[in-house]
């Protein structure tokens, strides 16, 4: 088993699974996701093959696009790894990732359950916050034909995942239901102080949106 082939062959099976998706989970979505995990996992010294994998394959087939099923990730990412000539240990250490990596609420606890897991959660969820992340939050709100703003309607913080899958709010609503809560859920020291840029910006965006909606800015 050579290693950085596996990754190789990897990269190019995603790349061309996920090229031109149109809701933020795109390649480019991918290849962040990696080079984030790359530089985070460096930091914590982490098992470089299991982070690479998990990065690269995290989103490879999610729940939201087929029907709901959450075992269709781990399991596509299971039989791509089998067929690339990777070794049992990695397999199920990755597909044990896809499996816990996503949010499902606000009030919802997904703890990891390895280093080489948190420092896959945090690069993702890094995606989900910053510039990079509003870009990505509306362009899942025009994908799922979501207004960009209600004021007449609140954003709610979710008790539990079915709840949180439900939801069909407007995507300002996702900043408080999701975005926000990040950075004080970070796993890593490296992410918590990424984190913190984008959080800011956030927040400054919020802000001067209000003002812009008011007619104030
Ligand atoms: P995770 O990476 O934790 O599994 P998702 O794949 O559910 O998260 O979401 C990735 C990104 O897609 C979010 O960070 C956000 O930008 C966008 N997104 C997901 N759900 C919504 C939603 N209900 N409204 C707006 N954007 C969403
Ligand atoms: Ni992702």
């Amino acid at each position: 088993m050579n290693k950085a082939d596996i990754v190789e062959k990897t990269k190019a099976y995603v790349r061309e699974t996920l090229e031109g998706e149109g809701s933020g989970h795109d390649w480019w979505h991918i290849y962040r996701v990696h080079a984030n995990a790359v530089h985070i996992g460096e930091e914590e010294g982490a098992d470089m093959f299991v982070v690479e994998l998990a990065a690269l394959l995290h989103d490879i087939a999610d729940y939201k696009f087929h029907g709901g099923d959450e075992e269709i990730g781990p399991r596509t990412a299971r039989e791509w790894l089998e067929k690339a000539g990777a070794d049992e240990e990695t397999i199920a250490h990755v597909c044990q990732i896809i499996r816990d990596i996503s949010f499902k609420g606000a009030g919802v606890q997904t703890p990891m359950k390895t280093k080489e897991g948190m420092v896959v959660q945090d690069a993702d969820r890094l995606e989900a916050i910053g510039a990079i992340g509003i870009a990505r939050t509306f362009a899942y709100g025009g994908h799922k034909n979501r207004e960009i703003y209600n004021p007449e309607v609140a954003a709610v913080e979710h008790a539990s995942s079915e709840e949180y899958k439900k939801n069909n709010s407007h995507t300002i609503a996702h900043f408080y239901e999701k975005l926000l809560l990040l950075k004080d859920r970070m796993n890593t020291a490296a992410a918590k102080k990424m984190a913190e840029g984008r959080h800011k910006f956030m927040e400054e965006y919020l802000d001067r949106f209000y003002k812009e909606w008011k007619g104030e800015a």
